[in-house]
């Protein structure tokens, strides 16, 4: 197996660019990947200050180096969601990154600021974890951005990911999402005070990149990840789009990147009508002042919910094979 480039020895072959490439020139095309998102898409200008949402796992660590080669800006965040052991690997595997290179990492956890983990939460309101966990990262993220003064946050989401979430989009029609499902989504200013950012920008430089190209990136590059996934997620309806996309790849390499980039290229457009439908009037959270469409954030009845709640074990709500969590006495089943 020889390098496309170089012709010396390969590491890595890559079926879906019929290439295979040396450690050298497989990190090349990783920063490439990336420049060309970044470029395509209006991710990132020269100058700006980008925080990069850091979860310790191979994506978002393989993002935050990529950013830094490339010569931006970036500073991290990480946000302890108390889901056990993994949250607490998931964090010093962030913290370690960041210490080695003496880069600045901002630290949020949920129950030591708030009082409330994901499993408690997912317990007390009787939904699935990637509920009350993603509303939690949505809130945290864009507050510690606009509050650090950051021009924009960027995520590890990855190819997979994305070709994912779209082909879940578009098993149920979910045309709302499909018209918001880009790789940026630009800064919003409130409408009673125009110029304050609401939203910060949000870019997503890894579109270009499968799991398999960020994990093999975090190996050359020696930076340790943490490489169990979420264990309240196992079984999801993500987990298992990936495997049926996965399934398609096999038998055709390409597909995936087809699929996705067909879709930015050729039909989100379509759909931007749809999701303008219910962008929906902002006003202020009484709570925190977060945009908001009623009088309280979601992120603020959240924690006025489950906040000061004893902590429930992870062991308690992790789900089952298929996708439905174990019942527990006083919790709605939620499929
Ligand atoms: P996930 O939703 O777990 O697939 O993660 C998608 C992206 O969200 C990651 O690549 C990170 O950029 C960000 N993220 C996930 N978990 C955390 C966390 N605990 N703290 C900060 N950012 C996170
Ligand atoms: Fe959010 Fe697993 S990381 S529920
Ligand atoms: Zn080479
Ligand atoms: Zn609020």
């Amino acid at each position: 197996m020889k390098c496309a480039v170089c012709r010396g020895p390969a590491v890595i072959d890559l079926r879906r660019h019929n290439a295979n490439f040396c450690a050298d020139h497989f990190l090349k095309f990783c920063r490439d990947q990336v420049v060309r998102a970044i470029d395509e898409h209006d991710m990132i200008e020269p100058g700006d200050r980008v925080l990069v949402a850091v979860s310790g796992g191979k994506d978002s660590l393989a993002l935050w180096d990529l950013l830094l080669e490339l010569g931006y800006d970036a500073e991290g965040m990480t946000i302890g969601l108390g889901i056990g052991d993994y949250s607490t690997a998931s964090t010093a595997a962030a913290l370690a990154f960041a210490e080695r290179r003496a880069l600045t990492l901002r630290r949020i956890d949920l129950r030591g600021d708030y009082d409330y983990d994901i499993p408690t939460a997912s317990a007390a309101t009787g939904r699935v974890p990637c509920s009350s966990c993603g509303l939690s990262k949505r809130h945290l993220i864009d507050r510690a951005a606009l509050d650090g003064g950051y021009d924009v946050v960027a995520t590890g989401h990855n190819l997979d990911d994305e070709a994912a979430v779209l082909f879940g989009n578009v098993l149920h029609w979910h045309t709302e999402y499909l018209g918001r499902q880009r790789p940026t989504l630009a800064e919003r200013s409130g409408p009673s005070s125009p110029g304050t950012r609401v939203f910060p920008r949000k870019v997503k430089p890894l579109v270009r990149l499968t799991e398999r190209e960020t994990a093999a990136y975090c190996v050359l590059r020696d930076i340790d990840y943490i490489v169990e996934e979420c264990p309240m997620a196992e079984g999801n309806r993500h987990l298992r789009y990936k495997e049926a996309l996965n399934a398609v790849e096999d038998a055709s390499p390409g597909a995936k990147q087809a699929f996705y980039f067909g879709f930015l290229a050729r039909a989100a457009s379509r759909f931007a009508p749809d999701a303008a439908v219910t962008d929906g009037e902002l006003r202020a959270c009484g709570r925190c002042g977060a945009p908001t469409t009623g009088e309280v954030c979601a992120f603020c009845r959240l924690v006025e919910r489950v906040g000061g709640q004893d902590p429930v074990p992870v062991e308690l709500v992790r789900p089952r094979r298929g996708g439905a969590r174990h019942r527990r006495a006083g919790t709605k089943a939620h499929s």
